[in-house]
């Protein structure tokens, strides 16, 4: 078996996958609460969250997995990108627990774990992969295409600003939703009979026909519009709907732009698979209209579990998996921006 770690934010995880992909346990401990009160992650905090929960939760780990140290092949740990004192608590664990066992750690990407998260599954080995895919990474540091062909992972586009669960959670504060954003925008935008044509929302272009996102001026226009309407937690509810309706449309309709213009101008034969992943996949909306454009260009759209979608080690052991690289655990190298 190979045991995951993740630190790389907010979510301290540990899990343990069997070589075929089976997810034996998939541990989260998240500090959302703790965070809460300042409207976003603080990076102090997020490190000694890790510190005091990391080594309990890999014990907690083996004994839900009936797992015992000899079975533990080796350690992957995401090294990069993310809040670097969070990270460096992940990998000076694991690079402890590797030098104590004698084992090898592989030293994960991040993004590289949430690409290849919708093949895992909740019971069973994982989804064969296909030779060439699409990976949409929609979260809270990330918004960009890949095309993923075998170990080489091509970038396409990226933001060129803020990412869309950052803009979700950008908003959401302003008009005083809880963090993280994005859960909450989802569950205003479905109350009673939201009306998501209420506000106009353009869709921002480039002049340069650029393929990259941008969410910085939807979430400007976002925070005027809340401004100019008294748009607020405690103010009127359909008012309320009816923005995160808006606002939530608005977000999709740029990342809908953006992926068909990428689709449109992929030269040759094009995948058959589009995966996607990262915190905004979970968001319900997001999923049935991804399902839609699927369908309407005869396209597998492959969809994480939900609790694939945000931070989890289980897509970190995969990712492991997958690359097999193993390294000496004193060389493994922590980078809070890769690339
Ligand atoms: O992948 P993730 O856990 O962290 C990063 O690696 O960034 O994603 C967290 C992001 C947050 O911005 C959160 O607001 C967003 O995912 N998110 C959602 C939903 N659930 C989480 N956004 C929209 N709708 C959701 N249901
Ligand atoms: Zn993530």
């Amino acid at each position: 078996m190979i045991l995951g770690i993740e630190t790389s934010c907010d979510e301290t995880s540990v899990a343990l996958l069997e070589r075929d992909g089976n997810v034996r346990v998939n541990l989260i401990s998240s500090q959302i609460e703790r965070h809460q009160p300042f409207g976003g992650v603080v990076p102090e905090i997020a490190s000694r969250e890790h510190l005091q929960h990391l080594f309990p939760l890999v014990g907690q780990a083996l004994r839900d997995g009936q797992a015992r140290w000899e079975d533990v092949e080796s350690i992957a740990v995401t090294s990069g990108p993310g809040l670097i004192g969070a990270l460096l608590v992940g990998v000076a664990g694991a690079q402890g627990l590797a030098y104590g066992l004698g084992i090898p750690i592989i030293s994960v990407n991040h993004l590289e774990g949430h690409i290849y998260s919708p093949f895992l599954q909740t019971t069973g080995p994982s989804v064969p992969l296909p030779e060439r895919f699409l990976a949409l990474v929609i979260s809270g540091g990330h918004s960009a295409i890949y095309d993923v062909r075998g170990a080489d992972v091509r970038q396409i586009n990226r933001t060129r600003d803020d990412a869309i669960g950052e803009t979700f959670d950008k908003v959401a504060k302003f008009i005083g939703l809880p963090y993280p954003g994005g859960p909450q925008i989802e569950k205003h935008a479905r109350l009673g009979t939201a009306d998501p044509k209420r506000f106009p929302f353009p869709v921002p272009q480039f002049k340069d026909e650029s393929l990259d996102f941008s969410y910085s001026g939807i979430k400007a226009g976002a925070i005027r519009l809340a401004r100019e309407q008294g748009v607020r937690i405690d103010g009127d509810a359909k008012t309320l709907a009816d923005f995160c309706a808006t606002f939530q449309n608005a977000l999709a309709a740029q990342l809908f732009d953006r992926l068909d213009s990428v689709w449109s101008r992929l030269e040759g034969t094009k995948p058959g698979e589009v995966a996607v992943a990262g915190g905004v996949a979970a968001n319900g909306v997001i999923r049935e209209r991804l399902q839609e454009w699927g369908g309407k260009r005869g396209v597998t759209v492959r969809l994480p579990e939900k609790r694939y979608c945000t931070d989890n080690a289980a897509m970190i052991a995969f990712a492991g998996l997958r690359k097999g690289q193993a390294v000496d655990p004193r060389r493994v190298v922590t980078r809070s921006r890769i690339g």
